[in-house]
């Protein structure tokens, strides 16, 4: 089995996040290198990397009392509220060639430790239908279609309440 580890994202990754954001989802999803940066010096306590010789994977997010994810906090990381009541998360990503070997899972479970140990309430994120039951697998709940409209697509809002 293949060796990863999981650790904080440092600002030197900049480059090789984006390049993997990049390679995980479509343009109009993806985040570009400058939001990466605004949270990677704004807020890197919600933001770990899978490292194998290279980093291969991400989970990133920010605190919100928002009981859901919203488009403009993707976008405008002063929405950020440091003790608000839960994490959300804005993605996860593990590229091709290191997928279904539970690598975005050992990401989320990380993920999830740090809303836990930092007293949240709850873990939120959107996706795409095609990966609910992925979500429920960790214990989200599918609250139906969300009002994100982010990159045009169709997203379902997923609560794991802690
Ligand atoms: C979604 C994504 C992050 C999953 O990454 P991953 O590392 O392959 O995820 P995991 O390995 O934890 O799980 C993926 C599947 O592999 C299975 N799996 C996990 N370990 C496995 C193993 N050792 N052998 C075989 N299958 C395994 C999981 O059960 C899961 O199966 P399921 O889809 O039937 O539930 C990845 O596909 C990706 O980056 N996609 C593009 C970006 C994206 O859509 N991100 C999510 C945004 S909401």
């Amino acid at each position: 089995m293949i060796k990863v580890t999981i650790r904080g994202v440092r600002l030197e990754d900049l480059d090789r996040v984006a390049e993997i954001e990049a390679v995980c989802f479509p343009a109009a999803e993806a985040a570009p290198r400058k939001s990466f940066k605004e949270r990677i010096t704004t807020f890197p306590e919600y933001f770990l990397v899978a490292e194998t010789d290279d980093l291969i994977g991400l989970i990133n997010g920010c605190a919100t009392n928002s009981p859901v994810i919203y488009d403009e906090l993707f976008h405008n990381t002063s929405l950020h509220i440091p003790a608000g009541e839960n994490l959300a998360v804005f993605g996860l990503d593990v590229i091709p060639a290191y997928r279904k070997q539970g690598i975005a899972a050992q990401l989320m479970h990380h993920f999830i430790q740090i809303a836990k140990n930092t007293g949240r309430k709850r873990v939120i994120l959107t996706c795409k239908h095609e990966l609910v039951h992925y979500y429920e697998s960790f214990g989200y709940r599918n609250n139906g279609i969300s009002g994100s409209t982010h990159g045009g697509s169709q997203w379902f809002d997923m609560t794991l309440v802690l």
